[in-house]
């Protein structure tokens, strides 16, 4: 059958910080989900990463469905006003717009979605980032797609031999989306090119070129662009469908013990390690570091399967401290050089009346 994955994630309120969710959140999100289960979609599971809630949806609506939107954005209306009542902190951060008119693209939740016909078994991976932005994925999708030192199927399994084409989005452009399409390996280079500028350029989607399937999908949402100033972190969503004619799971898993610095961290605004974490984590140190969650499940008619938590495992807890390490290393230069995000990412912060201020104090000499 043709499924649709619907995955949409938003920060609508955390506690004592940036943290991570209350209970009593989630449980507004489930309360307001739960009469559209079985009617309105097949299937739906909650989680958290950081302060960020993902609602994963499964339904046969297709992609920028408006009922589906509505669905969600209902769902994180209310749960902001439960937030609202108990103080939480940015209580209905990400829910930029007031009204929902007909997609929640542009609206501030991020969302990742894609249709497709399930195959006899369809694997799956929910990937969902805290205090980064969708660059984030740039280089773990480049690896696991590209790059046979990560991805042995590109040698070893013939479904894979063509390659893949990658939609990468310039997001600095507002007025609407400025896409490329790219294919591996010819254009590798070119790919390269935009994918080492992860501020400016994005991975949209990943297409196979043997089958034309999609491959993933990640949120490209800029919370900048749509609010003209600072207003928390992209923290961005990415599915990807694993094994066959796609990279298998572990392959799509092995870039991340990389822990690549990343853009974001305290008051996104400084580079620190994307730690790959378990499900329902939340951030500390130095509101971070970035954290990246992975959920892996088979879809079936629809239906989910049990979840199985990718980052849960005695390896990562080795990767998660050399990100500790690699987080304690930079943040021992505090705001200098690379530590911090270049003038062209601070823009929409504060920093800039403090440097027009200044500006007026130069004095020209000769
Ligand atoms: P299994 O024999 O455990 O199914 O492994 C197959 C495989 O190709 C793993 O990448
Ligand atoms: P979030 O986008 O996760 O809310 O991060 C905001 C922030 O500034 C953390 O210091
Ligand atoms: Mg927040
Ligand atoms: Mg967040
Ligand atoms: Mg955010």
């Amino acid at each position: 059958m043709r499924v649709t994955l619907t995955a949409i994630k938003a920060d609508i309120g955390s506690i004592g910080g940036h943290i991570r969710p209350s209970a009593s959140l989630l449980k507004e999100v489930e309360r307001s989900l739960q009469p559209h289960l079985g009617s309105d979609f097949i299937d739906f599971r909650l989680s958290y990463t950081g302060d960020d809630i993902a609602i994963l949806m499964t339904h046969t609506h297709g992609t920028d469905n408006p009922l589906i939107h509505q669905i969600a954005w209902d769902a994180f209306k209310a749960a902001a006003d439960v937030a609202k009542k108990e103080g939480l902190y940015g209580a209905g951060q990400d829910l930029l717009k007031d009204a929902f008119s007909g997609n929640i693209r542009g609206l501030g939740p991020g969302i990742a979605e894609m249709e497709f016909e399930e195959r006899k078994s369809e694997p799956f991976l929910l990937f969902a980032a805290d205090k980064t932005d969708p660059g984030a994925f740039n280089l773990p999708l480049y690896l696991a797609f590209c790059d046979p030192m990560y991805c042995s199927g590109l040698l070893l399994s013939p479904n894979m031999f063509k390659g893949f084409k990658f939609e990468i989005m310039d997001v600095s452009y507002t007025e609407g989306d400025k896409v490329i399409a790219l294919f591996a390996p010819e254009e590798l280079y070119d790919i390269a090119a935009l994918l080492r500028d992860p501020e400016r350029y994005v991975v949209k989607a990943v297409y196979s070129r043997t089958t034309g399937e999609i491959a993933a999908v990640a949120s490209t949402t800029r919370l900048h662009n749509i609010a003209g100033k600072y207003v928390g972190k992209d923290d961005p969503i990415l599915l990807v469908r694993a094994q066959g004619s796609f990279p298998a799971t572990g392959e799509i898993l092995e870039p991340y013990a990389l822990v690549p610095y990343v853009g974001g961290f305290m008051r996104g605004s400084h580079q620190g390690p994307l730690m790959p974490v378990k499900r329902n984590s939340s951030v500390s140190f130095f509101d971070g570091p970035p954290i990246v969650s992975c959920t892996a499940y088979c879809v079936k008619d629809g239906k989910l399967s049990e979840e199985a938590d990718a980052f849960d495992h005695p390896f990562w807890d080795y990767v998660r401290e050399i990100a500790s390490k690699k987080a304690i290393e930079l943040r021992r230069q505090g705001f200098y050089g690379n530590a911090m995000l270049p003038y062209g990412e601070l823009e929409y912060g504060g920093i800039v009346e403090r440097l027009k201020a200044l500006e007026g104090k130069f004095e020209i000499r000769h």
